[in-house]
């Protein structure tokens, strides 16, 4: 397998015999209680950067990358074993699907025909349902991808699971590239119309040794969000962002307003709030942008998606144990969620996350790594 990926690659660079990338490392990650085998995969590159992603919900267990100085730290959360991602309740580097976010009440129209979801949050549907795609033992093959390693990831969503209609294929391709990118290509098909909006849920902390997310500054590229109600579910309104804590247009610290007086900072117990991205269209573009000033850790979020939420992991609590046994604090590290806006099937004049027979959906998201 290894050789074949390599002869891949080397065919790939046009004949001549230069290893473009070094295939995916693949080693046995444990079993699951109905006897399925789940591996870890870690992708290299070049600067001696590495991801580790396990087929068990196509989850991003590892990203260990350079600070200012040179030292290489993981700077996501998440477990050191398989069963940590059995009983994870936080959605920890998943892939979340059949929705991102929730869908209010657990219930949506289609082409006339009300569809009831599993309900997971109070009285809403989040994340995919009870059993969402971040349960689920993906099947993996490494690939022998151009611009660096990678693992290729599939799943069949059956028509009706959680709710949700249609048999649907589901790929998600990771990607390490030698710029120090994580690049994450998801694609769907279904046989019969559904809802789908397809994200990652990493939780960042670009400084692991550091308390909490609060000295992180961050940029996010949206002028407008989507407020919520006390469910968190949007309000349907696209406020502007000016003259409110959810401006991020500047670089500014996550914490610097984070405690003010307001009402939407209350009703997210913090920031957990969709962005309006101001791109247009479906070019990848810049969404986000954290820097770290300890350790000049950089992350740059660049997507498709018209929205990104914003997460500052306000429901740790200490109780889940983490790597090497951390108890992974309040405000301990940071998501952003590139995707469509949450409830969207409720709001048709959000962008839709429609999926009939015949389309192909895509979506493209990148998280890249540098220092300053
Ligand atoms: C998303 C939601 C949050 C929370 C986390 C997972 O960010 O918006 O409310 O559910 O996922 O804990």
């Amino acid at each position: 397998m290894g050789f074949a990926l390599i002869l891949g690659l080397a065919l790939l660079s046009g004949g001549r015999f230069t290893v473009l990338a070094k295939p995916a490392q693949k080693m046995a990650f444990g079993k699951t209680a109905d006897g399925q085998d789940v591996e870890l995969y870690t992708l290299t590159n070049k600067n001696g950067m590495h991801v580790a992603i396990t087929n068990f919900g196509a989850s991003v267990v590892r990203i260990q990358v350079a600070d200012r100085q040179g030292q290489v730290e993981d700077v996501v959360l998440g477990y050191d074993a398989l069963d940590g991602y059995v009983r994870d309740q936080a959605y920890f580097g998943a892939v979340i699907g059949r929705y991102g976010n929730r869908i209010a009440a657990g219930k949506f129209m289609l082409d006339g025909s009300t569809y009831t979801l599993a309900r997971n949050n109070g009285e809403n549907s989040l994340h995919g349902g009870i059993k969402g795609f971040n349960k689920a033992v993906w099947k993996a093959r490494e690939m022998a991808a151009q611009d660096g390693p990678s693992v290729e990831l599939t799943y069949l969503s059956k028509d009706g699971e959680e709710g949700y209609p249609g048999n649907l294929s589901v790929k998600v391709v990771y990607t390490l590239t030698e710029r120090n990118e994580l690049k994450i290509d998801y694609s769907a098909t279904t046989d019969k119309k559904t809802v789908l909006n397809l994200t990652n849920h990493s939780y960042f902390n670009l400084n692991p040794g550091g308390r909490d997310i609060l000295q992180h500054v961050l940029v996010i590229y949206a002028d407008k969000y989507t407020p919520v109600d006390s469910g968190l579910i949007p309000t349907g309104e696209l406020p502007s962002v000016a003259g409110t804590p959810f401006d991020f247009r500047k670089p500014t610290a996550i914490g610097a307003r984070i405690e003010q007086d307001d009402e939407q900072l209350k009703l997210g117990h913090g920031y957990d709030h969709n962005f309006v991205l101001h791109k247009k269209g479906k070019a990848v573009e810049l969404a986000a942008r954290v820097v770290e000033p300890a350790t000049g850790r950089v992350l740059e979020v660049l997507t498709s998606e018209p929205g990104v939420q914003f997460y500052t992991g306000n429901f740790l609590d200490g109780s889940a144990r983490g790597k090497g046994g951390k108890e992974y604090q309040r405000r301990s590290a940071f998501c952003l969620e590139t995707q469509h806006f949450p409830d969207s099937p409720n709001h048709l004049k959000f962008p839709t996350t429609e999926l009939k027979p015949g389309e192909k959906y895509h979506s493209t998201t990148i998280y890249k790594f540098s220092t300053e």
